[in-house]
C-alpha cells in the first residue's frame, strides 16, 4: 500500500508534497518522509507516526527545493519506525519512493549485499535505491538504469527517483500499483492518487473532479462523522439519472450492458471488506429480483480454489477504491476463465478496475476518506439494486416487483435522513457498549451481512472485539458466550421469520444478556435490560441499507468515547493495494 508523491517544479514543492501526503493518508500512516533536492545535497526528512509529525520537522528545519519525492507508509516488510521509514537511499545519492511489494526482494538484497552494497533498514523497498545507482555506475543513465531495474523486480511497484547529481529529472515507473502524473502550471507532479494532486493540476489535460470541499471535514469531527451524514445525498447522485418512470433505464451499465443481461444465467461477486457485505446483500436481491443464483467469494480466496465457470456468467467485483489488489487479481484470473461478461460495481471512475471491467457503475458517492466505509458501503447497495433491476430487466422477470423497489428508492434518501436523526436515542446506548470487551451482532436473512458490517465496523474504529452470527445459530455455539459483559446487538425488521427471530432473542434474555435491538416498530418484545429502538418504515427489500445507519452510529459514538483514532484505526488502511 503507502502513497508516493513526486513534483519538479518551478515554486517551492515541500509544502505541495506534504499536503499531497496529507490527502493520501488514507493508504497507509505509519510513519512518512520526503527527499528534497537543494542543489548540491538531498533534505531527506524522516518521523514516525503521522504526517502531520513530517510537517511539524518541515515548519523547524524549512527545506526549500523545487524538485522532490515523498511518502506515506504502511508497514508490510519490516516494523513502523524511521529507518524502515522512505525515501530510501543509497551512497547519499539515488533517493526512492516506493508504493507495492517486491517479491523477489530477497534474492536481490543478496545480490546487492555482494556487490558491496549496505541496507540500513529491514523493507523490500531499499534495494531499488541500491539497484538504480548499481546500474549508473556501470555507466548507464538513470533512465537506463530505472529500466534495468524494472526488468529485475518481480512484484507490484511504484516507484519514484531522484538523483543528487541532477536537480531537474524524476524518474518514475509502475507495474500492477496505481501511478498518475499530472502537469500543473510550470511543474510536473506524479502520484500513486488523484487526491494528492487535484489540486495543482489543469483540467483540460487531465479532469479530476475533485472538490476541495469533498476532502475537508468542515464543521464535523471526522471524516467518518461527515460520510455517514452525506448519505442521504450520496445515495440520490448513485440514483439520479439511472431510472426513468417506474423501472431502470437501459444501458445505464454501459453501452450494450442490457444485452448482455438478457444472456446472464449466473453471478460470481468477488469482493473485500466491505465490499463483500454489500455484495452478500445483494445476491438475495439478484434472487429474489433477477431470479439469477449467485456464488460468492472474498477475492483473496476465489482464485486459489480453482473456480468452475459455467458459460452465462457473469462476474461481478465490487470496491470502493477500485484498486484493491485481490480484487483487480480476481478480475483479471477471472477474464481468463471465460467469463460472458465483467462488471464493476466502483467509487472511483479513473481506477484500474473500472478500466479493466467490461461493464461498470459509479457509486458517485464522492471521495470517502475515513477509512472505515460508510457512504461507500450504502451506495454500493444502491448501485447492486440497479443491477438487480436491470437483469430483472433484460431478463423479463417481475415486473410489478421492480415498479415497487424503484417507487421505495425514490423515497430512500428521505427514509434515511429519517434514520439519521435517531442519533439521541444511540447516544443513551454508545456508553454501555463502550465499557464491554466484546459484542455480538444478529441478523437474520438478508440482514446477517448487515450485522457482519455492524460488527466490522465496530471492530474497526472502537477495537472492540465483535463478531455478527445469524441469529438462528446462536443456540449452535454462541450462546455459551452469552452474560452480562456481552452486549447483544440485533436486527428485527418486519418479514416472514420476525417471529422466529424473536425466538432467538428470548434465548438470550433468558441467559441474562443484554439487548439492543434495532426494529420495526410492529414488533413486540419486552426487555429487562437494554433497548429497543423503532426503526422508521421501508420497503423490505431496501431496509437493509436502512439497518446499515444506525449501527454507524453507533460505532462512531462508541469509538469517540473510547478516544481511539476514528479517520484512522491502527493498523488499518484504506486502499489495500499488495495481495
Ligand atoms: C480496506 C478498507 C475497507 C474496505 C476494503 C475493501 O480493508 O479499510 O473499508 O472495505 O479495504 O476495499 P475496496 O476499496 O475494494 O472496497
Amino acid at each position: 500500500m503507502c502513497g508516493i508523491i513526486a513534483a519538479a517544479s518551478e515554486r517551492n514543492v515541500g509544502k505541495l508534497l506534504v499536503k499531497g501526503l496529507h490527502r493520501m493518508e488514507y493508504r497507509g500512516y505509519d510513519s512518512a518522509g520526503i527527499a528534497l533536492h537543494q542543489n548540491d545535497s538531498i533534505a531527506h526528512l524522516r518521523t514516525l507516526g503521522k504526517v502531520k509529525l513530517l510537517e511539524d520537522k518541515m515548519i523547524s528545519e524549512k527545506p526549500k527545493s523545487k524538485l522532490g519525492i515523498a511518502h506515506t507508509r504502511w508497514a508490510t516488510h519490516g516494523e513502523p519506525s524511521e529507518e524502515n521509514a522512505h525515501p530510501h537511499k543509497s551512497n547519499e545519492r539515488i533517493y526512492i519512493v516506493h508504493n507495492g511489494i517486491i517479491e523477489n526482494y530477497i534474492d536481490l538484497r543478496e545480490l546487492l549485499k555482494k556487490e558491496g552494497y549496505n541496507f540500513t533498514s529491514q523493507t523490500d523497498s531499499e534495494l531499488i535505491a541500491h539497484m538504480i545507482e548499481y546500474f549508473l555506475n556501470k555507466g548507464n543513465n538513470m533512465l537506463d538504469s530505472m529500466y534495468l531495474t524494472k526488468e529485475k523486480l518481480e512484484g507490484a511497484y511504484a516507484i519514484a527517483a531522484i538523483d543528487k547529481e541532477d536537480d531537474s529529472n524524476i524518474i518514475i515507473a509502475r507495474n500492477k500499483s496505481p501511478l498518475l502524473i499530472g502537469i500543473g502550471t510550470n511543474e510536473f507532479l506524479a502520484a500513486s492518487d488523484p487526491l494528492a494532486i487535484s489540486e495543482h493540476v489543469e483540467r483540460e489535460i487531465s479532469k479530476i473532479d475533485i472538490s476541495t470541499q469533498a476532502t475537508s471535514k468542515g464543521d464535523f469531527k471526522h471524516f467518518m462523522e461527515k460520510e455517514i451524514y452525506e448519505q442521504p445525498e450520496a445515495i440520490l447522485n448513485t440514483i439520479d439519472g439511472r431510472v426513468g418512470g417506474d423501472d431502470v433505464l437501459d444501458n445505464i451499465f454501459g453501452l450494450g450492458s442490457s444485452e448482455i443481461f438478457a444472456k446472464v444465467k449466473r453471478i460470481q461477486i468477488v469482493a473485500c471488506g466491505t465490499s463483500l457485505h454489500a455484495g452478500r446483500v445483494a445476491a438475495s436481491w439478484f434472487s429474489a429480483i433477477s431470479e439469477l443464483p449467485t456464488q460468492i467469494d472474498y477475492a483473496s480466496e476465489y482464485r486459489y480454489r480453482n473456480p468452475h465457470v459455467d458459460e452465462d456468467s457473469l462476474l461481478v467485483t465490487i470496491s470502493q477504491s477500485g484498486e484493491t489488489a485481490d480484487t483487480l487479481a480476481a478480475l483479471r484470473y477471472g477474464k481468463e476463465k471465460g467469463y460472458l461478461s465483467s462488471l464493476t460495481v466502483c467509487n472511483v471512475p479513473t481506477s484500474a478496475l473500472a478500466r479493466e471491467s467490461d461493464y461498470s457503475i459509479f457509486t458517485n458517492a464522492g471521495p470517502e476518506i475515513g477509512v472505515a466505509s460508510t457512504k461507500a458501503f450504502t451506495t454500493q447497495l444502491a448501485a447492486l439494486m440497479l443491477l438487480a433491476l436491470s437483469l430483472a430487466k433484460s431478463r423479463n422477470k417481475n415486473p410489478k416487483l421492480r415498479t415497487r423497489v424503484i417507487t421505495a428508492m425514490r423515497s430512500l434518501s428521505d427514509t434515511i435522513n429519517e434514520t439519521l436523526k435517531l442519533k439521541d436515542k444511540i447516544l443513551e446506548i454508545a456508553p454501555e457498549i463502550a465499557n464491554k470487551d466484546n459484542a455480538l451482532f444478529l441478523g437474520r436473512g438478508i440482514f446477517y451481512p448487515i450485522a457482519k458490517e455492524g460488527a466490522l465496523k465496530l471492530k474497526e474504529i472502537s477495537y472492540i472485539h465483535a463478531e455478527a452470527y445469524p441469529a438462528g445459530e446462536l443456540k449452535h455455539g454462541p450462546l455459551a458466550l452469552i452474560d452480562e459483559n456481552m452486549p447483544v446487538i440485533a436486527l428485527a425488521p418486519e418479514s416472514e421469520i420476525a417471529e422466529k427471530l424473536v425466538s432467538n432473542l428470548e434465548e438470550v434474555k433468558a441467559r441474562g444478556g443484554t439487548l439492543y435491538v434495532f426494529s420495526d416498530p410492529s414488533i413486540n418484545m419486552e426487555l429487562k435490560s437494554g433497548r429497543i429502538i423503532k426503526m422508521p418504515k421501508c420497503d423490505f427489500l431496501l431496509t437493509p441499507i436502512i439497518y446499515t445507519i444506525p449501527l454507524q452510529i453507533l460505532s462512531y459514538e462508541v469509538a469517540l468515547l473510547r478516544g481511539t483514532d476514528i479517520d484512522q484505526p491502527r493498523n488499518l488502511a484504506k486502499s489495500v493495494t499488495v495481495e
